[in-house]
């Protein structure tokens, strides 16, 4: 029994779907546990590419088994996009299971995301993704949501439907917005779960009962532990916890089964979207990583703003989410970087300290406390040991896992999968 969580140590983007990609080969389960279509990274495989959004990454092996559970909110209609670009890949012989219990995106969420972002001042805009994510999981919560159980059934759909759109509508008239047409709603979208109905499952009975069996279940954390609901840099997060800690809750499986947390961190910072970013800087380094890093949203397009490595961050997703192993992801993009900074704590108001205050307020004033250390010049992306790497970047990476107290378990250097170096097979010890 082998229960290993991938999740972003920082807000996102830190390449998680390498990771993901690299473990899912030796896991007989890959479970996607929170968000939706917000999330996106691409695979290349066998020279073609495929962007995933909602689908896990084992999908193109045949005898894996892939899990949407019951934490993760599904746009119906993005997912059977998915599926469709999936087929035209040749890709149809795989095993796919979605979860009663995941709530629908339904258009009415996507209107009341670009509506909510629209009527806040730049400042306050979060910087969503608009793909309805966010009304999603708030009608979840306040006890209104769809969910695919009842997407699929032609009684209960019409009925809570009817309910959500009645009171989602008297907000969308109010600011101006044209009222959405139930019928027309129900008559798409019914058609849309039916579809969908041959992959719906209990997915917490169907994930206990491998993981009973002795399988190894890897569980697939999308965005990054800062977008966090509860442990991210609040309001500008996303709207589900992308924690490992959220794994047992997300997906109806017994926390003992958790065995390794795997937090993949890029080499420096990225961040898209608003939000205080402390160790942010935009000169000429911030463009030479940007490229070199292609920087640059899977989902929206957006350019990535820069940042050097905050280790109060990672030590943040330590204690908030449990991380066992870091994955250092992009060592090359900062080949040629000299010298190369590390924050190590804030300063808050002239006191030093290593958190990440609660009020944004607070942690706009804080200041970053860096190490600096050398650069290297030499091309890495062929290293094939962890030996091979230039003095520097050997000290770069043993400097980050002393600041964070966890071993680093993988390391990448390039894009192909021969350019990651494993010091720890989390799957197989
Ligand atoms: P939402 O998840 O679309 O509601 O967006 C909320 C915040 O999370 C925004 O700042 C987005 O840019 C960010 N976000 C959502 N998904 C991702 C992702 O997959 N990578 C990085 N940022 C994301």
């Amino acid at each position: 029994m082998k229960g290993v969580v991938v999740i972003g140590t920082q807000w996102g983007d830190e390449g998680k779907g390498k990771v993901t990609d690299f473990l899912a080969e030796q896991a007989d389960v890959v479970v996607r546990f929170q968000g939706g279509n917000n999330a996106g990274h691409t695979i290349v495989f066998d020279d073609r590419k495929f962007a995933l959004h909602l689908i896990p990454s084992g999908i193109f092996r045949t005898e894996a088994i892939n899990v949407l559970a019951n934490g993760m909110v599904i746009d119906p209609k993005a997912m059977l996009d998915e599926l469709e670009m999936l087929k035209q890949g040749g890709v149809t012989d795989f095993q796919l299971y979605l979860s009663d219990r995941a709530h629908v995106v339904l258009p009415q969420h996507i209107e009341l995301d670009g509506l909510m972002e629209d009527i806040k001042p730049q400042h306050k805009k979060v910087g969503t993704t608009r793909k309805g994510i966010g009304p999603a999981y708030t009608d979840k919560f306040a006890r209104i949501g769809i969910r695919i159980c009842d997407l699929i059934d032609e009684a209960a759909f019409k009925d809570k439907l009817t309910d959500n759109l009645k009171y989602h509508n008297t907000i969308l008239t109010a600011y101006g917005k044209p009222a959405i047409d139930i019928e027309a709603v129900f008559d798409e979208y019914y058609q849309y779960g039916q579809l969908l109905k041959p992959y719906v499952t209990d997915t917490s009975r169907l994930l206990n009962g491998v993981l009973e069996d002795g399988k190894k279940v890897l569980f697939e954390g999308a965005q990054g532990a800062l977008l966090c609901i509860d442990h991210g840099t609040y309001p500008f997060v996303t709207s589900s916890s992308p924690t490992a800690s959220s794994v047992p809750l997300n997906t109806g499986v017994s926390p003992q089964y958790i065995t390794d947390v795997v937090g993949v961190t890029k080499a420096y910072s990225t961040r898209v979207g608003s939000g205080c970013f402390l160790t942010e800087f935009n000169n000429d380094t911030a463009s030479k990583i940007r490229d070199a890093g292609n920087e640059y949203g899977t989902t929206t397009g957006r350019p990535r703003r820069i940042g050097w490595l905050d280790t109060v961050v990672l030590r943040h997703t330590k204690r908030v989410s449990g991380v066992t192993g870091l994955s250092v992801m992009l060592l090359d993009v900062l080949t040629g970087i000299d010298p190369l900074k590390i924050c190590v704590a804030y300063h808050l108001d002239g006191k030093r300290i290593d958190y990440i205050p609660a009020s944004i307020t607070d942690l706009e004033r804080c200041k970053p406390e860096y190490v600096t250390l050398p650069g290297w010049h030499q091309d890495i992306t062929k290293t094939t040991k962890f030996s091979d790497l230039p003095d520097a970047a050997k000290q770069y990476l043993n400097t980050i896992s002393e600041l964070v107290g966890i071993p680093i378990s993988m390391f990448s250097f390039g894009p192909d999968r021969t350019q990651t170096i494993v010091l720890d097979d989390v799957m197989n010890t």
